[in-house]
C-alpha cells in the first residue's frame, strides 16, 4: 500500500506546504530556511554531534569486559522514499552462537547501535529497524547543517534474545527525499553489541521471551513494515496463529504520529475549523489513543507521549540536545496473558491496531512476545474476568472568531484476568491499564497566539499468583506533562516571527515484587526550551533556539543524573553523575531559568 508522494513527506514536506501563519496548527512546522544553511561548509568546523540524553546502557555485574560487536547494515538514504528497506542477511554472530552451544557465559546484555551522518539541508525523517518483520528501533532522524553532524543511538534489545538467536533478515526503512533543496543524504552503521555472563553456571530467571512474533507487514514492502493508519475508522490488523503450549503473551505496540497528527494535542476540534473557514489546519480535536485489538476485542490501549521530533516546534530548540524519545520512541506493553484461553486452539487470531479520532498517518506496529512450555505441548487456560467499559471523552468548547478555548478530558479503564494451566501449575494473571487526560488548548490574539497544556496519566499492573502463592505484583506509573506557547508577530507578506515556549518530560515510576525479589525505578526526564525565529515561506531565516534538561534516575539497578543545557548548538553547561548519593542530586537546580522557545520549520544556515 504504497502512500502517494505527498502523504510520502509525511511529517516533513507537507508542513512545508501549510501557510504557517493562516491561523493555528501550522505554526507548529518549519524547516530550516537556506540563508541559514545554504552557506558553503566551513572544513575547519567539526560537525556538530546530536544527542538524546538518557541512561547510559552498562552490561550487568559479572559480564565480559568488551563487547562482541557485529556490523549488521552499512546504509545510504539518499531518494529513499517509497522505495524498498535496506535490507541486510542476519546470522548470528559466531559469540552468541556459542553461548547457546554452551561454550561460555549466558547473553547478559544486547545492544542496537544506530550511529548516522548527514551534511547539507533535510527534513527531521522518521525511521524503522526490523530483524526478520520484528520492529527493534522507531527513530527520527537530526537535521543536518553544511558543516555535517553525527548522532547515535543505542537501545537495549536483550528482550529479543530469541530473534537474535536465529538466523534472518535486517531491514531498515528511511524514506527520504534529495532535491537541489534538501540534500542530505543519511549515511548509517547498524551494529550489534553483545555481552556475556563470566562464567558458565547460568542465572535461572530467564526473562526473554522464547519467541518473538512481528505483528507487522511483511517484505516485499515500497515502505516501512509498519502499518500505516489514516483515520478514525482505520483498523490495521494481521492475523497469526500462537504455538499451543504458550504460557505467557505481551504485546509491545511501537508507535509514531506524522503529518496532520504529528502535533495532534494541539488540533482544534472540527466546528471551530469549519466556522473559521480554515482549510490548512488539522482537526479532530487534541485527543488521540492507540486502541489494541485481539479478535476484535480491546485488550488494552496506548496513551502515546508527546514526542517531539527534530525539526518540532522550532527546529533551532533541538541543536544538538534533542526531544524526549525523539531518538528512541519509547514502546508500550499490554501483557495479554489472560486471553490465552481462546488463543490456544492452534487457530489463526485477528490482532488489530486503531486510533481513536486518527487524522493521517500514525505507524504502528507490535512484537508479540511468547513464553513457551518447554515440558509440555499443550498448554489451556481461561479468561476469568473482563472490563473495557469504553473510553469516557468530554470536551467543552467555547470559541469566538479565531479565538478560543477547548478543555478535554478523556478517561478509559481495561482489565482482565485468566489463568493459563501448564507445567508451571495454574497461574492465574490479572492486567490493567487506567488512563487519564487533561488538555487545554487556548487561542488568543485573533488566534495569533496558542497555549497548549496537556497530562496524560498512564497507570498499569501485573499480578500474578498460583494455588500458594504470589508470583508477581508489577506496578507502572507513567505521567506526561506537556505545555506549548506559541505565538505569531510581525507578520509582512509570507514572513512572520514566531516564539515558543515548550516544556515535556517523563515521570516514571515502577515497583516489582515477586520471585525475583523486589525491584524499583523512578525517573523525572524534564525539558525545557525556549526559542524566538524569523520564518519566510516556512523556510526558517534566522532565530535562535536554548534548551535545558533535567534527568533523573533513581532505581535499585544503579542511578544516573544529568543536567544539561545548550544554545546555539553550543553546549551551555554538562553535569553528570551516576552514584546513588542524595547529595548528587541535591547538586542539581531545579529551577529551569533558561529563555523562551515553539514550533516546526527548516533552518537556513544556523
Ligand atoms: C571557519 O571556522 C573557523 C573556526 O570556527 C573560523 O575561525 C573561520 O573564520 C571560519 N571561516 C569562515 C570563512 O567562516
Ligand atoms: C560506518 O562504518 C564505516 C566503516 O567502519 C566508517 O568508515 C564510517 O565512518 C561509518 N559511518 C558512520 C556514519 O558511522
Ligand atoms: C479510512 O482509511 C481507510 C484505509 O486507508 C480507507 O479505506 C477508508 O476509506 C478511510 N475512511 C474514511 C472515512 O476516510
Ligand atoms: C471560505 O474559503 C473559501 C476558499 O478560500 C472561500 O472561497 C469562501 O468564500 C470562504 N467562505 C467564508 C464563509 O469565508
Ligand atoms: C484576525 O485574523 C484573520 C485571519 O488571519 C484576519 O482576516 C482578520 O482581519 C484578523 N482580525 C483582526 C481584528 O485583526
Ligand atoms: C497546566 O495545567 C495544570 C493542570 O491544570 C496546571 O497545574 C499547570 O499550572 C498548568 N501549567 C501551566 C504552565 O499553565
Ligand atoms: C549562533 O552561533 C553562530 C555560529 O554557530 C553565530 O554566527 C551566531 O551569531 C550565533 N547567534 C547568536 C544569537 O548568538
Amino acid at each position: 500500500m504504497a502512500p502517494s508522494a505527498a502523504a510520502a513527506i509525511s511529517s516533513i514536506l507537507l508542513l512545508a506546504l501549510l501557510h504557517p501563519a493562516a491561523a493555528t496548527a501550522a505554526r507548529h512546522r518549519h524547516r530550516l530556511g537556506a540563508s541559514l544553511l545554504a552557506a558553503a561548509p566551513n572544513v575547519s568546523q567539526p560537525p556538530t554531534t546530536f544527542f538524546e540524553v538518557d541512561r547510559p546502557i552498562r552490561p550487568p555485574r559479572g559480564s565480559s569486559a568488551g563487547p562482541c560487536s557485529t556490523l549488521l547494515l552499512s546504509g545510504t538514504f539518499g531518494a529513499t522514499y517509497g522505495r524498498p528497506p535496506v535490507t541486510a542477511a542476519y546470522a548470528p554472530p559466531a559469540c552468541l552462537a556459542a553461548s547457546r552451544a554452551g561454550g561460555g557465559g549466558a547473553l547478559a546484555l544486547a545492544v542496537l547501535e544506530w550511529s548516522a551522518d548527514c551534511r547539507g539541508r533535510q527534513f527531521d525523517r522518521i525511521f524503522g529497524v526490523w530483524l526478520s518483520g520484528a520492529e527493534l528501533l522507531r527513530s527520527c532522524t537530526a537535521e543536518p547543517r553544511p558543516n555535517g553532524i553525527l548522532w547515535t543511538v543505542s537501545r537495549d534489545v536483550t528482550r529479543y534474545a530469541a530473534l537474535l538467536a536465529e538466523p534472518g533478515e535486517v531491514a531498515v526503512y528511511l524514506g527520504n527525499l534529495v532535491d537541489k533543496t534538501y540534500t542530505g543524504v543519511y549515511h548509517a552503521n547498524l551494529t550489534l553489541h553483545l555481552y556475556f555472563h563470566d562464567t558458565p553456571p547460568q542465572p535461572p530467571a530467564q526473562q526473554q521471551a522464547d519467541l518473538i512474533v512481528p505483528i507487522s507487514r511483511s517484505l516485499p514492502l515500497n515502505d516501512g513494515q509498519w502499518f500505516a493508519i489514516q483515520n478514525a475508522t482505520d483498523v490495521q490488523s494481521k492475523k497469526l496463529a500462537i504455538p499451543s503450549n504458550t504460557y505467557r503473551a505481551v504485546l509491545e505496540v511501537f508507535v509514531s504520529f506524522h503529518s496532520d497528527d504529528e502535533f495532534w494535542y494541539t488540533n482544534p476540534p472540527n466546528d471551530y475549523i469549519q466556522a473559521n473557514n480554515l482549510s490548512n489546519v488539522p482537526g479532530n480535536g487534541a485527543f488521540r489513543e492507540v486502541v489494541a485489538r485481539v479478535d476484535g476485542e480491546v485488550v488494552g490501549a496506548v496513551w502515546p507521549f508527546t514526542v517531539i521530533y527534530t525539526g518540532g516546534v522550532n527546529p533551532l530548540l533541538w541543536r544538538p540536545i534533542t526531544g524526549i524519545g525523539s531518538f528512541n520512541l519509547p514502546t508500550y506493553d499490554i501483557d495479554i496473558t489472560p486471553f490465552l484461553g481462546k488463543l490456544l486452539d492452534g487457530e489463526e487470531h485477528d490482532f488489530g491496531f486503531g486510533v481513536t479520532n486518527a487524522l493521517d498517518v500514525w505507524y504502528i506496529d507490535a512484537n508479540l512476545h511468547l513464553w513457551l512450555d518447554h515440558n509440555s505441548e499443550k498448554t489451556t487456560g481461561s479468561l476469568l474476568s473482563y472490563d473495557a467499559s469504553g473510553l469516557d471523552l468530554n470536551v467543552n468548547s467555547e470559541f469566538s472568531g479565531l479565538d478560543g478555548q477547548f478543555v478535554t478530558s478523556a478517561i478509559r479503564h481495561v482489565s482482565a484476568t485468566g489463568w493459563v494451566k501448564s507445567s508451571y501449575g495454574e497461574v492465574t494473571t490479572t492486567f490493567y491499564q487506567r488512563f487519564r487526560y487533561e488538555n487545554s488548548n487556548v487561542f488568543s490574539k485573533n488566534g495569533t497566539v496558542q497555549i497548549t497544556n496537556q497530562t496524560i496519566d498512564a497507570k498499569s499492573g501485573i499480578f500474578t499468583k498460583d494455588a500458594t502463592a504470589v508470583l508477581l505484583s508489577e506496578e507502572l506509573h507513567k505521567i506526561f506533562p506537556l505545555y506549548i506557547y506559541t505565538g505569531t508577530t510581525d507578520k509582512v507578506g509570507d514572513e512572520y516571527s514566531l516564539d515558543s515556549l515548550v516544556k515535556l518530560g517523563i515521570n516514571e515510576k515502577k515497583t516489582s515484587g515477586g520471585k525475583l525479589g523486589f525491584l524499583y525505578s523512578s525517573l523525572h526526564n524534564a525539558q525545557t526550551g525556549r526559542g524566538t525565529m524569523r520564518v519566510k515561506k516556512n523556510l526558517v531565516v534566522s532565530g535562535l533556539g536554548k534548551t535545558h534538561q533535567v534527568y533523573k534516575y533513581v532505581g535499585t539497578d544503579g542511578c544516573y543524573f544529568r543536567d544539561v543545557s545548550s544554545r546555539n548548538y553550543t553546549i551551555l553547561f554538562d553535569r553528570s553523575d551516576d552514584s546513588c548519593s542524595k547529595g548528587a542530586y541535591s547538586r542539581a537546580s531545579t529551577k529551569l531559568n533558561d529563555q523562551p522557545a515553539r514550533r516546526k520549520l527548516l533552518v537556513n544556515k544556523l
